[in-house]
């Protein structure tokens, strides 16, 4: 089966690329690499040579707002004889403090590059996708654990466009419901890296998430980690989050696609995380005991938009995809530390 991936070189497209070509997918990386770097397909690539593993990947370098290049991918596939089945689209903008300074780029790049992607698609009778939405959509005011029929509410633009894309896919596979299958699903916190260290997180700059943070004050390329606030209402009053393993999450995105190969159609909202809370203190503490580096820290005050406990109801997930989330937060510090430690300056 053949799959394109926008957004393919970026941290959930790369792990979930591996695992697709591992499993003997026909795979095509669409990237612009505006935020990814070329190594991580050379890595893919090293990872399945040395496990003499055949497979099938074509890496191209585009903008999904660029609807001929787009649509030269899905024509080429069908004069080659091998139409692609599905996207994965992972591909978009996604700090949400840029998004608040620069949200005509977030509304271009996320929701009109959605459209041409979708039009290109329709054009070309591809009629399957599995999206890349985010818990950041449920806001602040629900209670947990998060289920997908709880209130949206996004607070930031890059959580409104994400929203937008969900109402336009809902919005197409009712124009035509015999012929759409659409999955959003909606991630909670991904971290941690693929178990060999030869891909992982690579965020450009200073880390604004709280695991990758975690791993540069372990490497030393930050002094100590701020924790923003100690008096949430949680039992130790540092933030809970749910956080979940990138191989758990991109094992989901395998499940999904077999779930929509199963439908004749369907549109489906299904969140993936581990179903567990976790706070700030006790990620400090599991990373120190599992790698035995220090990690250290002062207290700050709480960050906007931050909420005190945010974890999903995941049932949904195991009953509609079969999929269950199988790793520890201590293999998720083992592994991100790992991919720390061998790429001290991530891809650079
Ligand atoms: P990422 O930035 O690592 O990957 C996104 C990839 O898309 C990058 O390789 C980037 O170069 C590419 N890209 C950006 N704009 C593009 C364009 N116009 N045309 C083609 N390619 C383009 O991010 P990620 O963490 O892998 O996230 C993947 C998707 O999941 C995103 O849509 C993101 O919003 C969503 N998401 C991520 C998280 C998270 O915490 N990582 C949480 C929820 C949802
Ligand atoms: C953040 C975004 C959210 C986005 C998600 C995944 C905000 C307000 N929310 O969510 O929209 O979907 O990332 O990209 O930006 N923390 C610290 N110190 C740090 C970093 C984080 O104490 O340096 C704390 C936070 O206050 C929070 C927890 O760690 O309690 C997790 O933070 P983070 O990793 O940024 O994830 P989210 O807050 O879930």
């Amino acid at each position: 089966m053949k799959l394109l991936l926008t957004g393919g070189a970026g941290y959930i497209g790369s792990h979930t690329a591996l695992l697709l070509l591992q499993r003997g997918y026909d795979v095509i990386i669409y990237d612009s690499f505006v935020n990814s770097s070329y190594k991580v397909i050379n890595a893919i690539k090293s990872y399945l040579d040395a496990d003499g593993i055949d497979y099938k990947l074509k890496t191209i370098k585009g903008d999904i707002r660029d609807k001929s290049s787009l649509d030269k991918i899905f024509k080429d596939s069908i004069k080659e004889g091998n139409a692609i089945h599905a996207v994965i689209h992972f591909a978009g903008l996604k700090s949400v403090s840029e998004s608040v300074k620069y949200p005509l780029n977030y509304w271009d790049v996320n929701v009109c590059g959605t459209k041409n992607l979708l039009e290109i698609m329709k054009e070309n009778e591809c009629y399957s996708m599995v999206f890349s939405s985010s818990a950041t959509i449920y806001g602040l005011t629900n209670s947990v654990p998060i289920s997908e029929d709880q209130k949206i509410s996004p607070i930031n633009p890059y959580g409104k466009t994400k929203v937008a894309i969900e109402n336009m896919l809902c919005d197409l596979f009712k124009s035509n419901m015999n012929k759409w299958k659409i999955c959003s699903l909606r991630y909670f916190n991904p971290v941690g890296a693929h178990p060999s260290g030869l891909i992982g997180e690579d965020p450009i700059g200073i880390p604004s998430n709280l695991f990758p943070y975690i791993t540069q004050v372990a490497i030393r390329r930050i002094n100590l980690l701020k924790v923003f606030g100690d008096n949430w209402d949680t039992e130790d009053g540092s933030g809970v989050r749910d956080y979940i393993h990138i191989m758990d999450l991109s094992e989901g995105h395998i499940d999904a696609i077999g779930f929509l190969m199963s439908k004749e159609s369907i549109y489906e909202v299904i969140n993936l995380g581990s179903g567990k809370g976790y706070s700030v203190f006790q990620m400090i503490r599991e990373f120190e005991l599992s790698t035995g580096c220090e990690i250290p820290f002062l207290i700050e005050a709480r960050r906007d938009g931050d909420v005190a406990n945010n974890f999903a109801d995941i049932s949904k997930a195991e009953n509609l995809l079969g999929w269950s989330p199988k790793r520890s937060l201590k293999q998720i510090c083992i592994d991100g530390w790992n991919w720390q430690r061998n790429n001290p300056q991530g891809y650079t």
